[in-house]
């Protein structure tokens, strides 16, 4: 067993450093050359980003890209994405020129609000508990009067607060359900800052509080992105046919749980892509995303396609709990860049921006996948991946780009095929 460790945090950076690797690794140099070689020469701001977690060694370095041309209500934008997978951003900016042309993305906010509960215990008598409730739900707002004060001055707040009864599926659970608006912050601390203070006005001794926290279901904090045209617009050899198999593909995910996973993991590529660049929280929009995925019941695909009258429709709705201001958006020199990039959005236009951002992952994911597959871009830029490996010079990574044009790529094959030609 690996050697276990008191105080860990308690030590510096260096001394950190130094046990994991005495512990942990062979090759101590190298292993201290690659944790080093990601530091900031900026000592400012490492620190900063060390300061974001905890025990932090490094930094981990994930590209940056942008996606221009996208056109959302008539206006335009260059789309900051971060990501590690390849073909992402190509593709987001092929459809985005692609629609652009053809009237663009249309968005819509269909609701901002978020909701937290108070989960407690309650053996007594429920009508006792609902006199309770009624008796004191002016004081349960009041209480939380200092924390809410300078979200009220933005428009936000607590909307309601609600007494549910869940005994029906576990005996004696009960909540106080809150909803929230929490403007151009994502709002999670102000949320559960609320819910705790909540929480201990309304405890008492025969109510037993389990935990305050927020939800990250959101399906009322949603947002629907949409694009058509005419049949004949959308190009191709036979664009009837094409938008036929496109309906297919799209009702098959709505249908089928396998395939509608995979579908709506393509649409996350873009959403996601864009949830980091603007430093909001991925986990909390994946989760909720996935979750409404499964409002019906059965794991459905996040968007829908509708052919009717010679019009093809595609359109996603999604709920994305997103915060412009407060937590990294401010703190993170690149979440910040990315937020002026989009010229500087509230909550809600970047809500549509994302919608946007996935739908178009999800057109580029299914075009490619109803007409030549994806395995031919994918490939192409797996060559390319190998080739730079090997730091091939141009002339040789031209002559293998057309040698693999009509094979097969396979990391073994391109390696042989390298080390012939070098010899
Ligand atoms: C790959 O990251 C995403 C796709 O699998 C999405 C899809 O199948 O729709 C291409």
């Amino acid at each position: 067993m690996r050697k276990i460790i008191s105080g860990f945090s308690k030590l510096s950076k260096e001394e950190k450093i130094n046990w994991l690797i005495e512990n942990y690794f062979h090759n101590q140099s190298e292993t201290l050359k690659i944790i080093t070689q990601y530091w900031n020469t900026d000592a400012a701001l490492q620190q900063l980003h060390d300061d974001f977690i905890e025990n932090t060694i490094s930094n981990f370095y994930l590209p940056f890209g942008v996606a221009p041309n996208f056109v959302i209500n008539n206006k335009a934008y260059v789309v900051p994405m971060v990501i590690e997978e390849s073909s992402v951003v190509a593709a987001a900016s092929l459809v985005a020129k692609f629609w652009s042309t053809r009237g663009g993305f249309k968005t819509t906010v269909i609701g901002t609000t978020k909701i937290g509960h108070v989960h407690f215990m309650y053996a007594g008598d429920e009508t006792l508990l609902k006199e309770y409730f009624n008796k004191n739900k002016t004081e349960l707002f009041l209480t939380t009067a200092s924390i809410t004060k300078n979200m009220e001055k933005r428009g936000g707040g607590i909307l309601e607060i609600q007494l549910v009864d869940k005994t029906d599926t576990l005996s004696n659970y009960y909540q106080l359900e809150v909803t929230f608006e929490t403007k151009d912050s994502m709002g999670a601390n102000f949320i559960n800052s609320c819910l705790e203070a909540i929480a201990k006005k309304f405890e008492k001794e025969d109510i037993e509080i389990v935990m305050s926290i927020l939800s990250n279901y959101v399906p009322e904090c949603l947002v629907s992105a949409e694009v058509s045209c005419k049949i004949e617009e959308l190009g191709g050899k036979n664009p009837q046919k094409f938008a036929e198999k496109f309906y297919q593909a799209v009702k098959i995910a709505e249908i089928e749980p396998y395939r509608a996973v995979t579908h709506n993991k393509g649409i996350m590529n873009g959403i996601d892509a864009v949830v980091l660049a603007t430093g909001n929280d991925f986990r909390a929009v994946e989760a909720g995303a996935h979750a409404y995925a499964s409002r019906s019941g059965q794991y459905r695909s996040l968007s829908h396609c509708e052919i009717k009258d010679g019009i093809f429709r595609f359109w996603i709705e999604i709920p994305l709990a997103l915060g412009t201001v407060g937590g990294l958006t401010a703190l993170h020199p690149m979440a910040k860049l990315s937020l002026e990039m989009l010229q500087k959005p509230s909550a809600k236009s970047l809500m549509q921006i994302m919608a946007a951002a996935g739908l178009a992952q999800n057109f580029a994911a299914l075009r490619a996948l109803t007409t030549q597959g994806i395995q031919q871009g994918h490939m192409k830029m797996h060559l390319q991946n190998i080739l730079h490996q090997f730091h091939l010079n141009d002339e040789e990574k031209e002559f293998l780009t057309t040698y693999f044009e009509k094979r097969t790529v396979t990391h073994a094959a391109v390696v042989e095929k390298i080390n012939a030609l070098r010899k």
